[in-house]
């Protein structure tokens, strides 16, 4: 996402965890386009410290994107180690949001603030289960950022994305869709929702999703 916006003309501000991402990259390859910073998602204080260093600044779009998933994801509540399961949590809600509460206030009224979410996070759509934990996270995010827009409601667009499965090392090597194709398109609906307050849960073709 972060090429994206670059080739779009865009400076970014980018998170790692470690160095030779291929963020170093794009930054080596744009000299002066793109800042990094290191942020662990699960630490509090690393994302207070950058929300310090960034204050002042103002930014038309912030997205959230870190996520995990369980180490098997077929296992049930019954079956998930508690540290595992913590985890998940830990990133996919506490750290998502977290993030939003910090870097939210950094975007101009006319922006968005974005969070990766998932179409498995729908309470609607779930007939069969399978990735509870995964799907439990997700839900618990679009019930937080709910909470969230609530109290910010007139502000700033807010968008929940459920991007569809794509084939990253979360989405595994069979998922039917590649990052060239849906990161335009995940861009490109964060981009149209500028200037229209609310939260909405969409996907990467627009459409209104499932709660
Ligand atoms: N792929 C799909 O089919 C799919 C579908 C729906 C939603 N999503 C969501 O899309 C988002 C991106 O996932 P992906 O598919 O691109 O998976 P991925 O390739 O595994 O990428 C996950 C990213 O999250 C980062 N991350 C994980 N824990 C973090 C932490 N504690 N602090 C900071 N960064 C952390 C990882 O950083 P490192 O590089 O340092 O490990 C990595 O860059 C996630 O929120 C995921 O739930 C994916």
């Amino acid at each position: 996402m972060a090429a994206e916006f670059v080739g779009r003309g865009w400076g970014v501000v980018g998170t790692v965890r470690g160095g030779g991402t291929p963020l170093h990259d794009l930054a080596a390859e744009q000299p002066g386009r793109v800042e990094i910073a290191m942020l662990d998602m699960t630490d509090q204080g690393q994302i207070q410290a950058l929300r310090d260093r960034l204050a002042g600044r103002g930014f038309d779009v912030v997205f959230i994107n870190a996520g995990v998933v369980n180490r098997r994801p077929s296992d049930t509540m019954a079956e998930v180690a508690t540290d595992e399961f913590l985890h998940v949590m830990a990133t996919n809600v506490l750290g998502a949001m977290r993030a939003v509460e910090a870097f939210g206030a950094l975007v101009r009224p006319d922006g968005v603030i974005g969070v990766m979410s998932s179409g498995q996070g729908s309470i609607a759509n779930n007939a069969n289960g399978v990735n509870d934990v995964y799907r439990a996270s997700k839900a618990a995010l679009n019930q937080a950022m709910a909470s969230y827009a609530g109290r910010h409601k007139d502000e700033r667009a807010m968008v929940l994305m459920a991007p569809g499965w794509i084939r990253t090392e979360l989405g595994g090597p069979g998922a039917p869709v590649g990052v060239e194709e849906a990161v335009p398109q995940i861009v490109d609906v964060l981009l149209d929702q500028r200037g229209i307050p609310g939260l909405r849960f969409l996907d990467r073709q627009g459409r209104t999703a499932l709660w």
